[in-house]
């Protein structure tokens, strides 16, 4: 596989809702640095097998990830809950695992030339993905802290759910997520830790430019 060389790299691991997308944004903003949102790519695949079960393989899967544009990933139904508790079970699958992998790779160490590298975030950036990142990051908040967002989130987007069931779903998917044999979410030594919980979204990301800004010598 193709790597760029001399590029920057991002690699956040969080469980859902903890406010890493938001933080990977803002700092591929900061940085010009391209942005993945790997969870995307599972709703995605998550999202397929809501749609046709019978059709569902792993031919299928990697058919559509050959052809996959980042524009597919904006589609505003991979946001439901349905679709996160799907994504949350196909993911356990080794061999779907590694169908995204090549896709995550080349978003990674090969991002496009406009930009200066690269931030990703999910479960398993830093264990699996991008173990040789510049900076790593394990985003977290308490489990009620991210349950108020989300609900928060699916109310904008007319979403018709209370509260308790997104608190039992995130629950669900952090212990799916953490304890499922292959990429499972944990914090690795190496990784520095961010607890959102009383954080703004400014006084979070103040914290994470200041680290950066450092390694880079800004
Ligand atoms: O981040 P998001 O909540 O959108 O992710 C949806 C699901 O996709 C997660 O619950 C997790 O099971 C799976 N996922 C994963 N590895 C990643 C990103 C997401 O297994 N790198």
């Amino acid at each position: 596989m193709k790597r760029r060389k001399n590029i920057i790299t991002v690699a956040i691991d969080s469980p859902a809702a903890a406010g890493a997308g938001t933080q990977a944004q803002l700092i591929a903003k900061n940085y010009n640095l391209f942005y993945l949102d790997t969870g995307k790519i599972y709703r995605y695949i998550g999202k397929l097998k809501l749609s046709d079960k019978k059709k569902f393989s792993y031919n299928l899967i990697q058919k559509k990830i050959n052809t996959l544009k980042l524009s597919n990933l904006k589609n505003k139904e991979l946001l439901s809950n349905e679709v996160a508790l799907s994504a949350s079970k196909i993911a356990r699958d080794k061999k779907i695992r590694n169908i995204v992998h090549k896709f995550q790779q080349k978003c990674a160490y090969d991002p496009p030339k406009r930009y200066k590298g690269s931030v990703l975030d999910g479960r398993d950036i830093i264990t699996v993905q991008v173990k040789d990142a510049m900076f790593k990051f394990y985003i977290t908040a308490s489990l009620k802290e991210r349950a108020k967002r989300r609900f928060k989130e699916y109310q904008n987007l007319n979403n018709k759910i209370n509260y308790s069931d997104v608190l039992k779903s995130l629950r669900n998917r952090d212990k799916s997520d953490k304890e499922r044999k292959h990429g499972p979410l944990k914090k690795t030594k190496d990784s520095i830790l961010i607890n959102t919980t009383k954080l703004s979204k400014k006084a979070c990301f103040k914290k994470l430019k200041a680290i950066i800004d450092k390694k880079l010598n800004i």
